[in-house]
């Protein structure tokens, strides 16, 4: 049964599922800032209940159909944003099952909920998981689909997922391939806190905090310092782009599949180097062996969501981003 920290409304809203996790929280406030009403979808079972300000949260689990079909009973939704999944890929080799049942069975559910209560605008957080091994970079969408891992798999399923059923129900969706997120909103409450962390950024501003280690997964990729570079997306462009998604949808326009990165990429190395500079602390970095199934280089070609949405990144400076997520870090938790 869900429970609810404030009551039910009848006025419409978004569904932000995963709102209380790192890019979902983000969005929330800025759909907030935009005049939309947010109402909060989340199990915690990685999400923060400190990272929601003022907004509806509902506790539940999209596994769950019944709860599902009383949520959609007593709202009425605009649109549904989905942040939702398990996301390690490590963990995703290790137990497949968890992540097909909560990512793609999850998903199912949602969008069956969706059809039942009419409820046609999706938009649906994927990744540049689905793309593997790149053939080619800078990797635009037409670049062939074959994940390496659960994870992955469990994202291009659900994008086919949303293809059949925009064909057989008119569902109107996008899904927005992010590359790595990264930074934090300055006026917000979230640091990226994954548990157990895996991302580069917070490991890295974590190891200058706690004055531990960092482990450097390589030094022989062909780049330009031999470690693997990333293409790093700040939180509030992701934020951005979902918002003109939404508007897009709202305005009866078509969706479909995007790139969401800035088209620039950086080595592990340089993140090392600037986290250092940022934080006016030496870092200490323990080498290790390349890990199985790590690309040397993934960048976005970030061309599409540019011209369809008029989208275009603000915050491209990877110092930026960083400094953000350690304001974050360093800023005490209030209650
Ligand atoms: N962080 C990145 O760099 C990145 C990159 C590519 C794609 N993505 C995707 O973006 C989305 C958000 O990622 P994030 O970094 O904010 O992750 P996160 O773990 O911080 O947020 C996910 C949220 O979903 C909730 N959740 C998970 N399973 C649920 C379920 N069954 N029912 C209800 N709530 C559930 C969690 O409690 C959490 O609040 C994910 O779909 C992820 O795959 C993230």
């Amino acid at each position: 049964m869900p429970t609810e920290s404030k009551s039910l409304t009848k006025l419409p809203s978004i569904l932000v599922v995963g709102g209380a996790g790192y890019i979902g929280s983000h969005m929330v406030a800025y759909l907030r800032r935009a005049g939309f009403i947010p109402v909060i979808l989340d199990n915690l079972s990685t999400g923060h209940q400190d990272a929601i300000l003022d907004e509806k949260l509902v506790i539940g689990d999209i596994t769950d159909a019944a709860f599902l079909d009383q949520i959609f009973a007593s709202h009425h939704f605009a649109a549904v944003m989905h942040f939702a999944s398990v996301i390690q890929v490590e963990e995703s080799v290790k137990a497949p099952q968890k992540y097909y049942h909560n990512n793609v069975m999850g998903t199912l559910h949602l969008l069956n909920a969706m059809l039942k209560w009419k409820v046609n605008r999706f938009i649906f957080s994927s990744s540049a998981a689905v793309y593997g091994e790149p053939l080619y970079t800078p990797i635009d969408e037409n670049h062939p689909v074959l994940p390496l891992n659960p994870y992955g798999h469990s994202k291009r399923m659900i994008e086919q997922m949303l293809e059949d059923y925009a064909h057989a129900y008119g569902l109107q969706f996008f899904s927005l391939r992010y590359f790595n997120a990264a930074g934090a909103d300055p006026a917000g409450k979230l640091a990226e806190r994954h548990e157990p962390e895996t991302h580069l950024i917070p490991l890295v501003l974590r190891a200058a905090q706690d004055k531990t280690s960092i482990t450097v997964f390589g030094r022989d990729y062909p780049t330009v310092d031999g470690t693997c570079v990333r293409d790093y997306i700040h939180v509030l462009d992701l934020c951005e782009a979902h918002l003109l998604a939404l508007k897009t949808l709202i305005g009866g326009k078509q969706g479909g599949i995007y790139n969401l990165g800035t088209g620039q990429g950086y080595s592990v190395q340089q993140v090392i180097e600037i986290a250092s500079c940022v934080t006016q602390r030496s870092i200490s970095v323990l080498e290790g062996a390349r890990r199985l199934g790590d690309p040397a280089i993934l960048i976005a070609d970030p061309k599409r969501a540019m011209r369809k949405l008029n989208w275009k990144p603000h915050y491209t400076e990877l110092k930026k981003m960083i400094e953000d997520a350690w304001a974050m870090i360093r800023k005490p938790i209030s209650p």
